[in-house]
């Protein structure tokens, strides 16, 4: 598979996803640091030296509507490989990886689409690896860690990075070969958003309740007040207490 490395770059995804077209599924875009990284929500995502920012190029050939449930495909694989080095990774939907409550890498899945069949899907993993809080600034910093620090110690970029592109293979394969409960239910037994009072806000409006559950595809299904269900499928959620 094809690796393109840069030192600097402005979105891993952006440059993933020029040249998505002609380039074959599994083709990496890695980067030291991005200058104009790229988050959920149209957020500015943070990327120093220290952290792996990186772009997937996927061809999985699914309808659009299941796009989304590749962002739990790679939540799963990161929160996995965290694991394996001795971490409590959990997952919070719709896609951050914490520990201890502290998000230490986001996704942000991006894909076009023929009518209503992906062409490709740019998978955008950010990790925090390295870096120390001060690297990260001030107005970013609340809320985020990174694996050096809840570790104690400095990781070998490169051995996790190939710990992570194993896993996330092995994912990727029982994503497309097994039923979708198979990662839905490895990705709720690491999930710490259901059971959750939450505030979840949309483009359009917030909506609060207890997190009950997610969809096959990866909805988030809110019980509100009124005992009525919800289902979102992509938003900001923050838990209520
Ligand atoms: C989020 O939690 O809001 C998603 C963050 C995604 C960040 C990664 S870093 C590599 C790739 N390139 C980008 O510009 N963004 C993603």
């Amino acid at each position: 598979k094809k690796i393109h490395y840069f030192e600097e770059v402005s979105s891993t995804n952006s440059v993933a996803k020029e040249i998505a077209a002609s380039e074959e599924e599994g083709t990496l875009v890695i980067a030291e640091i991005q200058k104009g990284g790229r988050g959920r929500m149209g957020r500015e995502w943070v990327s120093p030296h220290g952290g792996i920012w990186m772009s997937v190029i996927l061809k999985p050939g699914i309808p659009l509507r299941h796009a989304s449930r590749l962002t739990l495909v790679a939540g799963l694989a990161v929160a996995n490989v965290i694991r394996e080095i001795g971490l409590d990774a959990r997952i919070k939907w719709p896609n951050d990886v914490r520990i201890n409550g502290k998000k230490v890498c986001g996704i942000l899945t991006e894909a076009k689409a023929e009518v209503d069949r992906v062409d490709y899907v740019v998978l955008g993993i950010g990790i925090n690896v390295n870096m120390d809080l001060k690297d990260i600034p001030e107005s970013f910093r609340a809320g985020s860690t990174t694996l050096k620090v809840e570790l104690g110690k400095h990781i070998r970029r490169v051995s996790f990075l190939q710990d992570f592109l194993l896993e996330l293979e092995q994912q990727y394969i029982s994503f497309k070969t097994q039923p979708f409960s198979h990662i839905l239910n490895d990705w709720l037994a690491l999930s710490d958003t259901i059971g959750k009072e939450v505030k979840v806000t949309t483009p359009s409006r917030i909506i609060e309740g207890r997190a009950i559950g997610v969809t096959p595809d990866g909805a988030l299904i809110i019980r509100k007040a009124d005992d009525t269900k919800e289902e979102i499928i992509a938003g900001r959620c923050i838990y209520a207490r």
